[in-house]
């Protein structure tokens, strides 16, 4: 489909691709410069890697990913996730889209987690909210299988409150696997974390892409993140280096 792939991408699907994706932000009131945040940005990321976004601040990593990861429509340019071009979805499918076909953890675990659900609730609240029964048997033993997945078991009765900031972005990790995404995206899920605590997430990501073949993209401006990722993509005004 593509005339640009190599014969090693070829044979494995493409998870997400851009295509000269800009996104320009107008300036309040009119006047001034416009800001070109992402500047005709080109990639493919192919299923079951893990990829890293890196760059100096305000270089537009935050924004490819919430571009790629259909929370904010591109100015110009073409997303796709597992094929589908993310532009020619209305508001509605685009929303059913990010819940059954995107994983999500964020930089604040604060954010990552309701506060009034426990942690299991948390773990499968994309499915309940895609219209799986919270009460059936196969609901919650999913739920429980990936706490114990990421080293939580027994600990799902808790509410979120009473864990640890990287025991709380691990229960995020958990929830970005209960629906088998296509892509995983994490903006910067280590930055409020010790390094064990980030080396535990990162550990979770990483085996999400190796033992699951999921596609995880992270967004980290720490190089000790980034060298967990298969590859680096990096990001300088806007553009890809
Ligand atoms: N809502 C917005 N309105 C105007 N400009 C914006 C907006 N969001 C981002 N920008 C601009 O777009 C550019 C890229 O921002 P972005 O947040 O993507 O950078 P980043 O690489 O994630 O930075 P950081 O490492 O600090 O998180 C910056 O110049 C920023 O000022
Ligand atoms: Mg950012």
């Amino acid at each position: 489909m593509e005339s640009t792939v190599d014969t090693n991408t070829a044979v494995r699907a493409t998870a997400l691709s851009l295509e000269s994706v800009s996104r320009r932000y107008g300036r309040r009131g009119g006047g001034g410069r416009e800001a070109i945040a992402l500047d005709a940005v080109s990639c493919a990321v192919p299923a079951g890697s893990f990829t890293a976004v890196v760059g100096p601040s305000g270089s537009g990593k935050s924004t490819f990913l919430q571009c790629a990861a259909g929370l904010d429509r591109p100015t110009a340019g073409t997303v796709r996730v597992g094929g589908t071009d993310l532009g020619s979805l209305s508001e509605a499918a685009l929303t059913r889209l990010r819940r059954d076909r995107i994983g999500f953890v964020f930089q604040s675990h604060a954010l990552n987690l309701v506060p009034s659900l426990n942690i299991e609730e948390n773990v499968v609240l994309p499915l309940v909210l895609a219209g799986a029964d919270p009460t059936d048997e196969r609901v919650l033993a999913r739920g429980r299988d990936l706490l114990a997945r990421v080293g939580l078991a027994g600990r799902g009765g808790q509410g979120p409150a009473t864990l640890s900031g990287g025991q709380q972005q691990r229960v995020a990790v958990a929830r970005a696997l209960v629906t088998e995404p296509d892509v995983i995206f994490a903006d910067e899920p280590t930055a409020s974390l010790d390094p064990e605590s980030a080396s535990l997430v990162l550990g979770l990501l990483r085996d999400a892409v190796r033992i699951d073949g999921r596609t995880v993209v992270m967004v980290t401006h720490d190089p000790v993140a980034a060298s967990w990722a298969d590859t680096v993509l990096t990001m300088d005004g806007g553009r890809l280096r």
